[in-house]
């Protein structure tokens, strides 16, 4: 058993704060950035908390898919970056929808969505009553960065992408690999003030080693695709497009190179919004159905890596 997509939404909050603004607080410029990375600006939350911004593209994303949010039989939601640990970004979600299905959140950082379709592929097959399923990724990037940071507080905006599932056939594989270890990528708990607990802990902001991260994802991605491909016998030419995390467009340049398919395939909007986390993938995914490009019957491949580290990728019929 299995779903298909039957509507998009995403919701980014309206101040965008360019290369330049970044330039008058760290040691940084537009060139490097544009250069490197591939970014032109992103969208920072000035009010809105990281469920609102969920809530938002979640109700989108009901919208385009002519559904209420009492039609839904779960809501998964996934972030790196909420405002409380509990209640949850989907407990959040729901409430603000007015929905009153079970819901779900994990952590799979950049590479969550994917996991969400998975969880939900697997609640399907479970509980054979259900027909629709709601997918958030929601973040606030900008509350977990270091802003003296000039490594990471370029990279990243904050954002967020849902989809409307429906019981169906259109999720046809995928692989998910973990490399567990938080020496490549963390992002740490404030450590709380127990009078007892002794052990230092780095800051609560996000950690990652820029190269080490880089040449992983390049890989992840050609490894992930291309097993995908031959354990279903098709080329890159059946694959209408490639909706990959947006973390840098030189990674997507590499993996395409690596890949020996035109750049084109791979749908980037990461100059617009930067590193969303788990909010990438779905609003890359918005942005392409709303370009009006994709079709039905159109196969998408899906892939994303990050903090874990934790890789995934699915293929899909649209
Ligand atoms: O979504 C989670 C997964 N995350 C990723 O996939 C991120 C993967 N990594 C990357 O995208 C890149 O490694 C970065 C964008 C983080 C860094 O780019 P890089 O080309 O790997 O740069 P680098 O770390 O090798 O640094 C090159 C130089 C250094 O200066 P020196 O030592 O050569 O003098 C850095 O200090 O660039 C410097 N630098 C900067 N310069 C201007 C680092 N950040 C900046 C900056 N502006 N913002």
């Amino acid at each position: 058993m299995s779903f298909r997509i039957i509507g998009t939404g995403m919701y980014v909050p309206p101040k965008a704060v360019t290369n330049d603004d970044l330039a008058k607080i760290v040691d940084t410029n537009d060139e490097w950035i544009t250069k490197r990375v591939g970014i032109k600006e992103r969208r920072i939350s000035e009010t809105e908390f990281t469920s609102e911004m969920g809530a938002k593209a979640a109700k989108a994303a009901l919208d385009d898919a002519g559904i209420q949010a009492s039609d839904l039989d779960m809501i998964l939601a996934a972030t790196v970056s909420g405002e409380t640990v509990s209640p949850s970004m989907a407990c959040m979600i729901q409430n603000r929808l007015g929905a009153t299905c079970p819901v779900m959140e994990l952590n799979a950082a950049c590479s969550a969505f994917l996991y969400l379709l998975e969880t939900a592929a697997a609640f399907f097959a479970l509980h054979k009553e259900y027909q629709k399923i709601l997918v958030v990724g929601c973040e606030r990037m900008s509350g977990i960065l270091d802003w003296t940071d000039r490594s990471t507080c370029v990279i990243f905006g904050d954002g967020s992408g849902a989809a409307v599932l429906e019981r169906g056939e259109g999720y046809l594989d995928s692989v998910c690999t973990v490399k567990g270890g938080d020496d490549v990528i963390k992002i740490p708990h404030f450590i709380g003030t127990s009078p007892w607990f002794k052990t230092e802990q780095d800051t609560p902001y996000i950690h990652m080693a820029g190269q080490e991260t880089f040449k992983y994802a390049v890989s992840a991605i050609e490894s992930d695709i291309t097993t995908l491909l031959e354990r279903n016998n098709l080329t890159m030419d059946d694959i209408a497009y490639i909706v990959p995390h947006q973390a840098n467009q030189r990674i997507l340049d590499f993996a395409a190179k690596r890949l020996k398919v035109s750049t084109d395939k791979f749908v980037s909007n990461i100059a617009k919004y930067g590193n969303t986390s788990s909010a990438s993938v779905p609003m890359a995914l918005h942005e392409l159905k709303e370009s009006g490009k994709l079709k039905r019957g159109d196969k998408l491949i899906m892939c994303a890596f990050g903090g874990g580290l934790s890789n995934m990728a699915c293929l899909l019929e649209y």
